[in-house]
């Protein structure tokens, strides 16, 4: 699957009432022709298009109309239906006006006020007709938008859109849209970090069987009230996390999962570091034997002025994509052939980090006879070896050789990181987690 990730459109009226007349119209349609392009070279096809918010500049309905004739321009071209798009509201997609009536100045001042109990509040005033009216107001153009690509919101229930998607071998993508925006724009002011509120009914992630899931809000965690629970909650349940908001394209990794920030397609000409881009984001799973491994690839483009046109953007260490493996949690299709060997054969190389999720999954079966205890999974066995006193995941490394000359020179996780990628290229994972057990029983 090839997702085409875009943020920050900022369609904005009166300009793009006439597009030929638009500064921005070159542009956008710069990214149909790029993207179209670079998806040929990468010998693919664009499956969906996710935009993480800021589509409008003003929630206008002028700005909607415009950005849903691109659209439908962009999925015809790219042989898509409107059922491919995804999107979710940015703060530019909120009404200030209607930020500034005094019913929902008087909720949203109401909502602010209550501190730590905001998530009970809130929960309380969803409920209530007519505070969740005026909760729903500001977002009245976009939800009309929105319904386009059944991406609309309501309150009390459908605080976020659920979306799936096959991805093969009986894995699922499961992407989840976020609405970051209801205390967005209170009083007509400009947002702070910090002052924004997601609720917890929209930070579930159930971790069944076979679902990977992938989560798009336009504000990154820094922007809410209660920032730890929202990071910790999308860290742990989202293993691919997309935001826009701050147009600042960048991949960033964590222990089990990765955030993959957008730039703007469209940020203010008068933006410091004036930076348009866009991103394509690979997912492949790849099966050994009973294990299912989901690549995750981002390949960025940044504008080039001139000649002008989107490039790409080297990532980590000159290559062309930042790429992470996960291991789906769950039983693959084909029980009896799976054995490490198969793993080390087949699955990706590149430095490329297997990385186990949520999971209980064995490295390899238990019919190669292998001596494989049944208590430490894959995932159990990362976990404990990532937050071990580095002096003990050294010499678990050393005793197996999986160390490198310059792994000093790095972060303590990342040499965690660097041991396990061995590991797996080396084909011994089984005796680093064998050897992770050893030292959680005190052998
Ligand atoms: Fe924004």
């Amino acid at each position: 699957m090839l997702i085409l990730h875009l943020s920050d459109i900022h369609f904005s009226a009166p300009d793009c009432k006439s597009p030929e007349d638009d500064p921005e119209t070159p542009i956008r349609r710069l990214l149909i022709n790029s993207a179209l392009r670079q998806a040929g070279l990468l010998n693919r096809k664009i499956d969906a298009i996710a935009i993480t918010g800021d589509i409008a500049n003003s929630a206008d309905p002028d700005e909607y109309a415009a950005a849903l004739t691109w659209l439908d321009e962009m999925i015809n071209q790219f042989g898509l239906s409107r059922s491919d798009v995804m999107v979710v509201p940015g703060n530019h997609d909120i009404s200030r006006s209607a930020c500034k009536s005094e019913s929902v100045r008087s909720v949203h001042n109401s909502l602010k006020s209550t501190g730590s109990a905001i998530a009970d509040e809130f929960k309380r005033k969803a409920k209530d007709t007519e505070s969740a009216a005026f909760l729903m107001r500001p977002l009245a153009a976009y939800n009309q938008f929105a319904a386009n690509f059944q991406c609309e919101i309501s309150l009390p229930m459908a605080q976020r859109w659920k979306r799936r998607w096959e991805l093969g071998d009986s894995v699922e993508l499961c992407v989840y849209g976020l609405t970051s925006t209801f205390l967005s724009q209170c009083n007509g002011d400009n947002d702070q970090k910090g002052q924004l509120f997601v609720s917890p009914n929209q930070l579930v992630f159930d971790p069944i069987d076979n679902v990977i899931y992938m989560s798009m809000c336009h504000h990154p965690p820094s922007w809410f009230s209660d920032e730890r629970t929202v990071e910790e909650e999308i860290r742990n349940g989202a293993h691919i996390q997309l935001f826009g908001h701050e147009h600042w394209l960048k991949p960033e990794s964590y222990p089990q999962s990765i955030r993959l920030c957008a730039g703007s397609l469209n940020p203010s000409r008068r933006e410091a570091g004036y930076d348009p881009g866009f991103s394509l984001i690979g997912l492949d799973v790849e099966t050994t034997g009973t294990t299912r491994w989901l690549k995750v690839s981002m390949w960025s483009y940044r504008l080039q002025p001139s000649p002008r046109k989107f490039i790409l953007n080297p990532m980590d260490d000159d290559e062309s994509a930042f790429t992470r493996t996960f291991l789906v949690r769950g039983q693959g299709p084909s029980p009896s052939e799976a054995d490490e060997k198969t793993i080390r054969e087949q699955s990706p190389q590149n430095g490329v980090l297997d990385v186990p999720l949520l999971g209980s999954i064995p490295f390899a079966s238990k019919s190669n006879n292998e001596a494989i205890r049944d208590a430490l999974s894959a995932e159990d066995a990362y976990d404990i070896y990532m937050t071990m006193p580095v002096k003990q995941s050294i010499e678990i490394a050393s005793a197996l050789d999986l160390r490198g000359a310059d792994d000093f020179l790095l972060s303590s996780l990342d040499q965690c990181r660097r041991v396990w990628e061995r590991a797996r290229d080396r084909g011994m994972t089984s005796k680093l987690i064998s050897a992770i057990q050893d030292h959680q029983e005190g052998a």
